[in-house]
């Protein structure tokens, strides 16, 4: 018997405040236009003053609790994947663990920025198979509006704030595609690219920094590591690109979203797009898509599933899963 870490529930959830590509074209040198032709966003969510990361974590985590049937007491674990913690430390995943009322089991943060939900995913798996765990709260929430420089049209157009969470289960599996659950994981990083992507403050500033970005870099490595990425993971599962149901991407830029399609052999009919509402949110930006997926309709029981993302490190990676 192998034993698998199946989805048993999703969950999201978005600050109130919707800000329009118009907004920014009020304030810089953009246009609506721009940015929807280039990235795709439309609009994003910004988090409210005082709402903090952890805040946005916790109701996803609800969301997700309540859509499994589960209570926290149920849970043996809570990762957190995101790079905008309230504090630098405690994790958020331990604020969350309190604000759920859990006070057994334990939780940590994952750090690996856009690729942080996908990390997250892996270790859960990893806890659940080898025993550790039996439910795990996988969750993934930024508020990249706070590390903006609202002066860089760049990239102060691109990113949102948001949350998304998954809970995963110990289910009993035949050890074939046929399975429930994550069927296979493949991860990378490169440190040579970390120039590429990154923020300007930490301790070694004492500052909390903004992000900088090589936009056209970052994307040259994205349309070939992504559709890579994939292909290992789904060779690591036995199945083909043409097996699959849906591609949940990481959400930064819809040219991307498709060229990765396109390599893949896969049409668009088969991708989950929220990249127009949400704009990138990071670690978030994939567990927000299975949520929204799910509640459009589009991601159903039994659907194969291969989410890919790609961030700064550079870090990148994939899982397959049946949902
Ligand atoms: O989630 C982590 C991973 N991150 C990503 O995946 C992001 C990857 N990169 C991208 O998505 C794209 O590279 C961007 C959306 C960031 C930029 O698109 P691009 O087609 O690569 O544009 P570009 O950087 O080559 O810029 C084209 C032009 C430049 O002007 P010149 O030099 O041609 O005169 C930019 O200065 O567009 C200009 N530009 C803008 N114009 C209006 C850059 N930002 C803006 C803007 N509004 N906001």
């Amino acid at each position: 018997m192998t034993i698998r870490a199946a989805v048993m529930g999703v969950g999201h959830y978005l600050p109130a405040r919707v800000v329009p590509n118009a907004e920014f074209a009020d304030k810089i040198d953009t246009s609506d236009e721009w940015i929807k032709s280039r990235s795709g966003i439309e609009r994003r969510h910004f988090a409210a003053p005082g709402e903090k990361t952890s805040d946005l974590a916790t109701h996803a985590a609800q969301a997700a609790l309540a859509d499994a049937g589960l209570t926290a007491a149920d849970v043996d674990a809570i990762i957190v994947a995101t790079s905008t913690p309230d504090l630098t430390f405690p994790s958020v995943a331990t604020m969350v663990q309190a604000r759920l009322g859990m006070t057994r089991g334990f939780a940590f943060d994952v750090q690996a920025v856009c690729a942080g939900f996908v990390f997250a995913l892996a270790n859960a798996d990893g806890l659940i198979r080898a025993g550790q765990a039996h439910c795990v709260l996988v969750i993934g929430a930024e508020t990249f509006s706070r590390l903006m420089d609202w002066e860089d049209r760049t990239t102060s157009v691109l990113f949102g704030d948001g949350a998304g969470a998954v809970v995963l289960t110990a289910l009993p599996g035949q050890g074939d595609a046929s399975d429930r659950g994550i069927l296979a994981t493949d991860l990378n990083s490169d440190g040579r690219f970390q120039d590429l992507l990154y923020v300007d403050g930490g301790t070694s500033t004492g500052t909390t920094g903004h992000l900088r970005m090589q936009g056209k870099e970052v994307f040259r490595h994205a349309i070939e590591k992504l559709a890579e990425t994939a292909h290992r993971s789904l060779g690591k599962a036995g199945v083909t690109a043409q097996d699959v149901d849906w591609i949940v991407p990481h959400q930064a830029n819809l040219r991307i979203i498709a060229g990765t399609a396109q390599k893949m052999g896969l049409p668009m009919e088969r991708v989950v797009v929220t990249v127009q509402d949400h704009g990138n949110t990071s670690a978030a930006s994939i567990p927000l898509a299975l949520s929204v997926g799910r509640a459009r309709g589009q991601i159903k029981t039994g659907d194969l599933i291969v989410t890919e993302a790609i961030g700064g490190g550079l870090a990148w990676g994939s899982v397959v899963l049946r949902w």
